[in-house]
């Protein structure tokens, strides 16, 4: 069974397709490292502002070597969210994340353009959404728990810039595929919201 898994930042869409690979025992990707590992690069080499660098490093990156703990800072998605509205970027990371995808017995991916790009012949798509100011307070309290100083209203000004650039771009921009389930986690908790993740799932993987 492949989940395709959509949404903007902090939507709880990263928590939702673990929880889902593990109930399904799937193997699963958020595609979300992918592009702030690039990101991530750039920025240790003073070449954000550099497209073909940037693409240059997407075509080399060693995806066995993506740490979750230090690439989840708010400078890194920032500079995730730039680099991947460059179509090169996209380019050289689309063939491994399709691969990805087509292992045997399925795989859960999430990102931005799983149900629209990647893997448009997905069993199950879900588009994860919530207000900007429920992610922003969920995302103040993640970094504040890995010990970034920041403060909610930077966190928020982040969360809408980033939704622009995501929505904003030409290249796979963050939009809901026409078949994908819209899940609004704005006043649901992990354990309801799993449960409706699971059930959509259910719904539409047994059709
Ligand atoms: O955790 P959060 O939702 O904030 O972000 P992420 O999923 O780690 O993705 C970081 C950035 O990478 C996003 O803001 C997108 O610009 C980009 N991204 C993308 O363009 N396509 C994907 N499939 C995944 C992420």
């Amino acid at each position: 069974m492949l989940i395709a898994i959509d949404g903007p930042a902090a939507s709880g869409k990263g928590t939702l397709a673990r929880r889902l690979a593990v109930h399904f025992r799937l193997p699963h990707l958020d595609t979300g490292l992918l592009y702030r590992a690039v990101g991530a690069q750039c920025l240790v080499r003073g070449l954000l502002a550099d497209e073909t660098a940037s693409a240059d490093i997407a075509r080399a990156l060693n995806t066995d070597a993506l740490n979750p703990d230090t690439l989840r800072t708010a400078d890194i998605g920032e500079a995730a969210s730039v680099v991947a509205a460059r179509p090169a970027v996209r380019a050289a990371l689309l063939e491994l994340q399709r691969q990805f995808a087509a292992q045997t017995g399925g795989a859960v991916l999430d990102g931005r353009d799983i149900g629209t790009v990647i893997c448009p012949q997905a069993d199950a798509k879900l588009f994860v959404t919530a207000t900007p100011e429920v992610r922003a307070q969920r995302r103040f309290r993640e970094l504040e728990g890995r010990g970034e100083a920041t403060s909610f209203g930077a966190v928020l000004e982040d969360i809408r810039k980033r939704d622009a650039r995501d929505s904003g771009r030409a290249s796979a921009p963050l939009v809901q595929a026409a078949d994908a389930v819209t899940l609004d986690t704005t006043a649901l908790g992990i354990e309801e919201a799993f449960a409706a993740a699971l059930a959509q799932v259910q719904a539409r993987a047994g059709r």
